[in-house]
């Protein structure tokens, strides 16, 4: 095992392999060395409960109830979401909260309960705490949503931090989701997950977990209701899911379950109770608003690590116009870094970066650089000596500066829980934006730094600022890409006010919405890999990360021109489109898998021009709304059963629905239909839902069907924006929202509302406003009246 890693890593290092392996183990024994003198031992533990309640103090939307060897403070808040915390646990300080925790909703009181309980009853939830600290979450109407048994921590018997241990009971038809990117799912099997930011150091496949970027977020679907659980803990942890079981005939129902353990952290957790759009609505007013993306960011990226060049750039931006192939922005990879060092350019293979940028941009393309965390820890070095000066870089616990190994070979790691770390970092970004870069690539920050023994990251013990708490890596760890991504957002907006900031991260937790996306990671090339990308932007948006993709094709080997257009094809309906692979993997520019692949790639690539205006719109609504554009089948009837289990399709907003062919040689895909009319957006043929349809699925197409009555923008063959409107059944209604793209700056635009009605035998399409209906200001294109 220890050997492999080794092997592995001196591989991913390319030439300089033998070198860089021994300064690897070096680092990995000095990690050893770091963590023995860092880390006291754990010696005898002793179990506590919280016991039986003693006192109950009710407070503005809930209270604290005194246990006899703990205390629980609940409190609903305003925006109807509940939090509890045990040992005094509060809400703050949060690394997940967007801002203050929100006010206490006053009408919700503790009142006294069954049994020697207490209850809280609030708008849309009632919370029930029993005699011995069990919390019961109901719905208005009594129905059980989710039962934390009391919990049960182990403290050192000489004192010192608690690991602690939930254990939660939902209904018997629930289904879990969540939990950050998961490769497996988006539906989260029994199995046990763990809550640690991990580079897999390989190409991951479904099997593979943890992955970069997790979080303890819980988004649990039932016919009662649904619900997300939050437990606000950066520690290392796991959770163990059971589905439940629902008895047949006369037998009992086995409910489903939850287990979480933490080693250690508080033990506090926000519910939210409601259906899945209210539950994301909840959840975004508190981790706070997805970062709206710049226009050119919904459009097609090209990435390679290894385009080596200048020229080499420019002859992949050459095949795209000569081919007329859209093209919107291309990433540069650490291969155009001086020496594999962050924030410096290699001036003889990219001379001339600001005169590409600037040309690149006269044809609307922008430039995406990489930009990794590792800083080469050599004085000499400008940023490694400009970080020294700020005392910027991690330390130990004597106060030596914790050293890892990355690409640049030994290096330094900012310590971005530190506020004026954030800022120095912040400010290099200003190196890149003279360079011409508009975009940011946060890699390899969970943080990595390769191992040759144990784990690919810091010592636990390595010392960290934690805005002033002070703590270790042990804490620090899950906070540290989401913190790197806050110093670059707020950087950026200072040094370019006038656009809003384009990062996206590998590794993140819960609230990295704020500042921007992320990509699927190293996703392995093969049929399971396509899948474990979709499931991944699935989990990550139903955790309030709606902006994701895939590597287009996989990170590593050569996909089947088969595999890429499949690929191809779903990557054109997600947020993040973007083509990317590793350095030894074989080319993915569309015009390498042969004519007939061009051809159909083509189709993606326009489809996907064409609908940018839909992608906006989906953009601005997530941000008001926390709603992923990407959305189970399930989105807005979680109760059908059926459709809970459906993981290989996904509604793209409110009016498409996208069943990407997963499988090799298929020619018809079967897709389960929500409720209601759709259309085959190729052929307009009508199906009716619910139900299952076999659809044809051509290597040029996947299926994907328009809800009748959507209007969906679109651009039209002139530039403009058009609204196609799919006529609703007779005697139905339809409609839509459209947000207009108002530039890559910081102008709110108005939301549009249509309705789509019959009148006589014509569908009309009225603009809704305050004053009554009006005429759409945009060309109205009806479709699917051939077949009503
Ligand atoms: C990591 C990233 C990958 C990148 C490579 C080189 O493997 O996940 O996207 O190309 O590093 O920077």
């Amino acid at each position: 095992m220890e050997g492999r890693d080794l092997v592995r890593s001196m591989k991913a290092m390319g030439s300089a392999g033998a070198a860089q392996g021994l300064r690897t183990v070096r680092a990995a024994w000095r990690r050893r060395r770091v963590d023995a003198g860092g880390l006291v031992p754990r010696g005898a533990e002793r179990a506590r409960v919280p016991g039986p309640l003693q006192a109950v103090e009710p407070g503005p939307g809930g209270g604290v109830l005194r246990f006899s060897r703990s205390e629980l403070r609940i409190t609903v808040a305003v925006n109807g979401a509940v939090f509890w915390g045990w040992d005094g646990a509060a809400p703050e300080p949060s690394y997940a909260l967007a801002g203050h925790c929100p006010e206490p909703d006053s009408r919700a009181v503790l009142e006294p309960d069954k049994d020697g309980g207490w209850r809280v009853v609030a708008e849309r939830v009632t919370v029930v705490v029993s005699r011995h600290g069990a919390i019961e979450v109901l719905t208005p109407g009594g129905v059980m949503l989710r039962r934390d048994l009391p919990p049960r921590w182990w403290e050192p018997v000489d004192g010192g931090r608690a690991r602690w241990m939930q254990r939660s009971e939902v209904a018997a038809d629930a289904r879990f989701f969540g939990l950050g990117g998961r490769a497996s799912g988006p539906r989260l099997r029994d199995g046990t997950y763990r809550l640690w930011n991990t580079d897999p150091g390989r190409p991951f496949g479904p099997g593979d977990d943890p992955l970069y970027l997790t979080m303890p977020v819980q988004l649990v679907v039932a016919d009662a209701a649904t619900h997300l659980a939050f437990h606000d803990t950066s520690w290392d942890g796991t959770l163990t899911l059971r589905e439940g079981e629902e008895g047949a005939g006369s037998g009992h129902d086995r409910n489903g379950m939850s287990e979480l353990r933490m080693e250690g952290g508080p033990l506090r957790c926000w519910v939210m109770v409601g259906t899945p759009a209210r539950v994301l609505l909840v959840w975004a007013s508190l981790s706070g608003a997805p970062a709206l993306p710049p226009t050119w960011a919904l459009g097609h990226h090209h990435a390679r690590w290894g385009f080596g060049s200048e020229q080499e750039v420019r002859r992949i931006v050459a095949g795209y116009q000569e081919r007329d192939l859209p093209l919107d922005a291309i990433h540069l990879d650490i291969d155009h870094y001086d020496a594999h060092q962050v924030f410096t350019v290699d001036q003889e293979r990219f001379p001339k970066l600001p005169q590409l940028a600037e040309d690149l941009r006269r044809d609307g393309i922008r430039l995406v650089s990489i930009v990794d965390p590792a800083v080469k820890a050599e004085p000499g070095n400008a940023v490694f000596d400009s970080g020294t000066a700020e005392d910027a870089f991690v330390r130990d616990a004597s106060g030596r500066l914790v050293r890892g190994v990355v690409w640049p070979g030994e290096a330094a790691f900012p310590d971005f829980t530190h506020a004026r770390v954030r800022q120095w970092w912040g400010r290099l970004y200003e190196e890149r934006l003279a360079q011409g870069f508009s975009g940011f690539w946060h890699d390899m920050n969970e943080p990595t730094s390769f191992a040759a023994f144990g784990e690919s990251t810091l010592p636990r013990s390595a010392r960290h600022f934690l805005e002033g708490r002070e703590g270790d890596h042990r804490e620090a760890h899950n906070v540290y890409a989401l913190c790197m991504a806050r110093a670059a957002y707020e950087g950026l907006r200072e040094l370019a006010p006038q656009e809003r900031p384009f990062v996206f991260s590998r590794s993140g937790w819960a609230g990295i919405q704020r500042y921007g996306g992320t990509w699927s990671g190293d996703v392995a090339t093969g049929w399971p890999g396509l899948r474990a990308s979709l499931s991944l932007v699935m989990g990550l948006g139903l955790c309030g990360v709606p902006y994701s993709g895939p590597d287009i094709g996989g990170f590593d080997g050569d996909p089947s021109p088969e595999l890429y257009l499949r690929w191809f094809q779903l990557g054109a309906y997600l947020p993040l489109f973007r083509t990317h692979a590793s350095l030894r993997a074989g080319r993915r520019e569309p015009w390498e898998f042969g004519a007939e692949v061009l051809e159909h790639a083509r189709v993606a690539l326009d489809e996907r021009r064409r609908l940018l205006p839909y992608f906006v719109t989906l953009a601005h609504l997530a941000r008001r709304t926390g709603a992923p554009y990407v959305r189970p089948l399930w989105w807005s009837a979680p109760e059908d059963r059926a459709l809970r289990d459906c993981e290989d399709a996904f509604l793209l907003g409110d009016c498409l629905l996208v069943a990407p062919v997963l499988d090799p040689g298929a020619d018809r895909w079967a897709v389960q239909l929500p409720r209601g009319r759709w259309y085959d957006t190729t052929t307009e043929k009508v199906y009716e839902g619910p139900a299952q349809v076999l659809l044809d699925a051509p290597l040029a197409r996947i299926p994907v069907l328009a809800r009748a009555g959507a209007v969906i923008p679109v651009r039209g063959d002139d530039g403009g924006l058009e609204l196609e409107v799919w006529a609703p059944a007779r005697g139905r209604t339809g409609g839509g929202l459209v947000v207009p793209d108002a530039g890559d700056g910081w102008d709110e635009p108005e939301i549009e509302r249509y309705v789509a009605r019959w009148e006589g035998r014509r569908v009309v399409v009225e603009r809704e406003g305050e004053d009554g209906s009006s005429e759409p200001s945009h060309p109205v294109r009806i479709r699917g009246l051939g077949t009503g």
